[in-house]
């Protein structure tokens, strides 16, 4: 796979001092990314919706320094964090063939997220592509030639070796990571915003994210991806993902909300399945998990209604449902669901559109 177009070659040795600020968004997964090869190459296609409300907004000041090692500082909601410093620091020694300007300063990054901490909702997407989108705002002040298609794709390039479904969490409202036959100008190495015209439909989706449970997950995904190594259903399971990405891609433009349900659950519940089926075998789902799903699918039954669920790697419910059921949903979430999350608590989001410079 050919990455040298990402490698960073100019020598300008101008800049002294940098500040950027970018808000970057979390996504949500509709065909899921399970399983990878190093380093972190997807095993099969995916495709998430960038969400509005959840996202990460993070400065990074760079100062000149002499010496040729990483060094930087982290702070989290104000806090020192040097906790989330092991893997900020893995981060920047995988990115550090791309981006050799980073040992030329002194970083000092302050993160802060929209959602609440340890809420049980990633945070690693909108934290990686935020920090990825602070670099090349400096690699655009160090190179002023590069264009806006190139800082995008590098930043979703470099997102992706810090967590895979960062590099979805760059640019569009529909974001395709993978090489998919097709899907044109989809690859391993970066997102792309889905190509193609999307349904009215699909316009402003509405995700309510239920926390169910606010806990550490017992199990990182970084494990969970590693289990598809020797799953006995694991080479199914990725052409599966990318035969639904197929068949998303169309409804997604036809507006078939019907097929979108229940492809949308099928991805989830099997994401899960693959978990039940690894050796060791672990559960993410919490009893309010399963009790939210039937209440959902009750409510879709009774009130022919296109509200559907989709899961992440925890007990946390994303309830799924079009703007023109805005209201009627949001009373029912209120009414009968919330008493299923932790503390009542539940975030209402709908699509977004990507990354912003603040
Ligand atoms: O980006 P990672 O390594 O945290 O993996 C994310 C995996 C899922 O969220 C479960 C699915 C996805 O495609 O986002």
């Amino acid at each position: 796979m050919d990455t040298s177009e990402f490698i960073f070659k100019q020598t300008d040795n101008s800049v002294k001092n940098a500040s950027f600020t970018w808000q970057t968004p979390s996504n949500i997964a509709l065909v899921k990314y399970w399983g990878k090869s190093n380093p972190q190459l997807p095993k099969n296609a995916s495709v998430s919706f960038t969400l509005n409300n959840c996202h990460t907004i993070t400065t990074i000041t760079f100062e000149k320094k002499d010496s040729n090692t990483i060094n930087f500082e982290l702070f989290f909601e104000g806090q020192k964090k040097d906790d989330f410093k092991p893997k900020i620091a893995k981060f920047f020694e995988r990115i550090l063939e791309y981006c050799s300007y980073i040992t030329s300063y002194k970083m000092v990054i302050s993160s802060e997220n929209s959602f609440p901490h340890s809420s049980g909702i990633a945070s690693s997407a909108s934290g990686m592509s935020a920090i990825a989108m602070c670099l090349l705002s400096l690699e655009k002040q160090l190179n002023p030639s590069l264009t806006d298609i190139y800082f995008n794709k590098k930043a979703s390039f470099l997102a992706r070796l810090g967590s895979g479904s960062a590099s979805r969490s760059i640019e569009g409202s529909l974001v395709v990571w993978g090489n998919h036959p097709e899907i044109e100008g989809s690859s391993d190495l970066f997102g792309i915003p889905f190509p193609y015209k999307v349904h009215d439909i699909f316009k402003n989706y509405q995700d309510a994210i239920l926390l169910v449970d606010k806990g550490e997950k017992q199990v990182s995904s970084t494990v969970g991806h590693n289990l598809m190594h020797n799953h006995p259903y694991a080479e199914n399971r990725f052409k599966q993902a990318n035969d639904n990405l197929a068949k998303l891609s169309k409804i997604l433009q036809n507006g078939d909300i019907k097929e979108f349900i229940n492809l949308v659950e099928s991805e989830a519940l099997t994401l899960h399945a693959m978990m039940l089926t690894s050796n060791p075998y672990f559960i993410l789902m919490k009893p309010n998990t399963l009790e939210v799903i039937n209440k959902i699918w009750e409510y879709r039954a009774e009130n022919d209604s296109n509200i559907c669920f989709t899961l992440d790697a925890g007990a946390n419910v994303h309830v799924l449902y079009p703007e023109n059921e805005k209201e009627l949903v949001n009373k029912f979430i209120e009414n009968t669901l919330s008493k299923y999350c932790q503390k009542n608590q539940y975030i209402c989001d709908e699509s977004g559109f990507g990354a912003k410079q603040l």
